[in-house]
C-alpha cells in the first residue's frame, strides 16, 4: 500500500509536470513520453530501500521479544501464541525471503567486487546462528512444551488450562521429558536473537547497503529491485510486506506495544 502510495505520488508529480508542460506545448515530443516512462518505472522501490524497511519489520518484532522476555521474568500472562507467531513471521519473512536475497543476491557481489568480504563473513554466520535460534524458540514456544513448563511451576492449573476444566490423566504423560527450564530457554533464545540482530541490521544498514550501490551498474540496481518485488509478491502476495506489517501490529496490540506514543518521555 506504501510502496503503492508512493508510486501514485510520484506518477501524479510526474504527471503534472507533463501537463504543465503540455500547456505550454502543443504536442509533447517522443523522447520526453519515453523519459517520463522510464522514470516512472524506476520509481518503484530500489532493492537497498527494500531490504531496509524489511529490517524495520525485524525490529519490530526484536519489541515484541523483548516484552515476551520481560513477561516471561516477571512471570506475568502472556497471550498465547504471540511468540509462536512472531517466529513464524521471522523464519517466513525474514529468514526465508530477506537473508536468503541477500545471500543469492547482495553478499556474492561483494565477494565477488571483494569488498567488505570480513564484514559478509560475520553477517552469513549470524544468518546461520539466527536460524538455529529460531529452531530453538519455535520449539519452546510450541503450546505442549509452554504448558509443560507451567504445569512444573502449578501441575492442577497448567492441567485445568490444558483439558478444559477436568484433569484427564492419562494424557499427562504429554508433560514427562519435558525441561522445566522451558521458559528460561525460550527466555535465552529470544534475548539472543535480539542481541545479535541489533547490530547485525544496524551494520547493514549503515555500512554493507550504502556500499551495494557502487558496486553494481545502475541498471543491474533497478533490476535487482523489480526481481526482489517480484519475489514478495509470489511468496506473499500483492501486498505480502503491508500483511506481514499488518500482522506484527496485531501481536504488538495483544502485548500492548502497538501505540507508539506509549514510548514518548513523560514532559
Ligand atoms: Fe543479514
Ligand atoms: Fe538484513
Amino acid at each position: 500500500m506504501y510502496t503503492e502510495t508512493l508510486t501514485s505520488r510520484r506518477s501524479f508529480l510526474c504527471l503534472t509536470g507533463s501537463l504543465v508542460a503540455g500547456a505550454a506545448l502543443p504536442a509533447i515530443p517522443h523522447n520526453v513520453l519515453a523519459a517520463g516512462k522510464k522514470e516512472e518505472k524506476e520509481s518503484g522501490v530500489n532493492p537497498v530501500e527494500d531490504l531496509m524497511r524489511e529490517h524495520g519489520l525485524l525490529r519490530r518484532v526484536l519489541l515484541i521479544y523483548e516484552e515476551a522476555i520481560s513477561r516471561i521474568n516477571g512471570a506475568r500472562k502472556l497471550p498465547s501464541g504471540v511468540i509462536a507467531d512472531s517466529a513464524d513471521i521471522i523464519r517466513r519473512f525474514v529468514e526465508n525471503y530477506h537473508e536468503k536475497l541477500e545471500e543469492d543476491e547482495i553478499f556474492p557481489r561483494f565477494q565477488k567486487a571483494g569488498k567488505l568480504n570480513d564484514l559478509v563473513k560475520v553477517l552469513l554466520a549470524q544468518h546461520q546462528a539466527g536460524r538455529r535460534l529460531t529452531d530453538s524458540i519455535l520449539k519452546f514456544s510450541e503450546p505442549v512444551a509452554l504448558k509443560a513448563a507451567e504445569a512444573k511451576e502449578d501441575p492442577s492449573a497448567a492441567m485445568q488450562q490444558m483439558y478444559g476444566g477436568t484433569p484427564f490423566f492419562g494424557r499427562f504423560s504429554l508433560l514427562r521429558g519435558k525441561s522445566p527450564d522451558t521458559k528460561k530457554e525460550l527466555a535465552s533464545a529470544m534475548q539472543q536473537f535480539i542481541h545479535m540482530y541489533r547490530p547485525h541490521a544496524a551494520r547493514e544498514d549503515t555500512v554493507l547497503f550504502p556500499v551495494f550501490r557502487s558496486i553494481v551498474t545502475p541498471r543491474e540496481f533497478d533490476e535487482l529491485g523489480e526481481k526482489f518485488e517480484d519475489k514478495e509478491h509470489e511468496l506473499f502476495g500483492k501486498e505480502g510486506f503491508e500483511k506481514m506489517v499488518e500482522s506484527v501490529g496485531e501481536i504488538e496490540k495483544k502485548l500492548g506495544v502497538y501505540d507508539l506514543s506509549s514510548f514518548t518521555p513523560e514532559a
